[in-house]
């Protein structure tokens, strides 16, 4: 089916600028995923991304895309864009100087700059010298692009995934033992959750009853950095995360922790101990968004303190009577999404 008016031929450059922009996914490190395509009366002629932390932004890629022979058809070309183009110098200069350069006429923004400092002032910037900027601002696909660098911007920390199962009854467990909840579906949609994550942590009770491994063993997005919370020294060196070849960021207050090719240890003091100063130490370490997959002491301390950006909960057919009760949040629920007799429900922080 070809595309029937102009919103729809806009629709569909930006999602190709989307779909340009994840080629950078684990790649652009603090900076965000962001895709261009520049046409001519509704043909590509340049298309390009931010290929990797440092290097040339996505218009400037696009630009450079632009064969010798279309480059007179910039003064009359659009360019579309996943995410507002910077107007200051960073690593490289602006890009809305490029496009100025370049004398493109026409812009389209998926969205806006999350940098407060930043927010719509580039837009500005390219309408005083002339430039037709359209500001679509409301494409879901192009805001969750860049949810990472929205929480570091807004947050200064990780972007946060909050995941667990409960019973029918309320529970995510009982005391001292493993208790699988979620069918085989579930399981699936949280390894792919995995794949799309850069960072991946449990409390220390989790760790020790559970022993998960904590990869992607779905798909080949890669496996998220894991990251073990193990304050006093009780997870046993034997564990998975502590014994085999995955790599683990490990949290501890414990002098002399050991530590391996695969495992870093990061050493705090008794006073530090606060998952505030660990999200820091995270993003440090350059893990940009984090899965928490349980259990309720975590979970219920980041959702106190209102460190999350997006829950998935899983509600399961199962019931257990009595056990650990599952964290109660207030967000605003995205979508449910059955998976067999589970419910996948995705909640957003308010
Ligand atoms: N249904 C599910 O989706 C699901 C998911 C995960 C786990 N589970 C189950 O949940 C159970 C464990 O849950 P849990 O609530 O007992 O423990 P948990 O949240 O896994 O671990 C709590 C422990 O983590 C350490 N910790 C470090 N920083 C913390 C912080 N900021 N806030 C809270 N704790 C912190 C503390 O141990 P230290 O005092 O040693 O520092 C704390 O006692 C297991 O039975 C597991 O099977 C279920």
């Amino acid at each position: 089916m070809s595309p029937k008016n102009k919103s729809d031929i806009g629709q569909i450059m930006i999602q190709r600028c989307i779909h340009l922009a994840r080629r950078g996914w684990q790649a652009t490190g603090r900076n965000p995923m962001v895709g261009a395509v520049i046409t001519h009366r509704d043909r590509i002629i340049g298309e390009g991304w931010h290929v990797h932390f440092g290097g040339l932004h996505a218009e400037r890629n696009a630009l450079n895309n632009v064969s010798a022979q279309d480059r007179s058809l910039l003064k009359d070309a659009h360019l579309y864009v996943s995410l507002e183009p910077c107007n200051h110098h960073g690593k490289t200069s602006p890009c809305t100087d490029a496009i100025l350069e370049a004398q493109i006429p026409k812009v389209t923004i998926a969205a806006l700059d999350p940098n407060p400092l930043m927010n719509g002032q580039s837009v500005e910037y390219l309408r005083q010298k002339g430039v037709t900027v359209d500001v679509r601002d409301d494409v879901k696909s192009a805001t969750h692009l860049i949810a990472p660098f929205r929480a570091m911007q807004t947050y200064h920390r990780p972007y946060i995934v909050l995941k667990y199962a409960q019973s029918k009854d309320g529970f995510i467990g009982q005391t001292g033992q493993q208790v699988w909840l979620s069918n085989t579906w579930s399981r699936w949609a949280t390894h792919r959750l995995r794949g799309q994550m850069s960072g991946i942590m449990v409390g220390t009770n989790t760790a020790l009853i559970d022993n998960p491994l904590l990869t992607n063993r779905l798909d080949t997005n890669g496996h998220p950095r894991r990251i073990l919370l193990d304050r006093t020294g009780r997870i046993p060196a034997s564990h998975q995360v502590r014994s085999d070849q995955h790599r683990t960021l490990i949290f501890t207050t414990v002098a002399n922790y050991k530590k391996d090719r695969y495992r870093e240890v990061i050493t705090l003091t008794s006073t530090q101990w606060s998952i505030e100063i660990i999200l820091q130490g995270i993003l440090d370490q350059g893990i940009y968004s984090v899965i928490v997959e349980g259990g309720a002491a975590l979970l219920n301390d980041m959702i106190n303190k209102q460190l999350w950006d997006q829950c998935h909960l899983y509600k399961t057919q199962q019931k257990l009577k009595e056990g650990i009760k599952a964290p109660i949040l207030r967000g605003q629920l995205i979508k449910t999404i059955p998976l067999g007799s589970d419910n996948l429900m995705i909640i957003n922080r308010l």
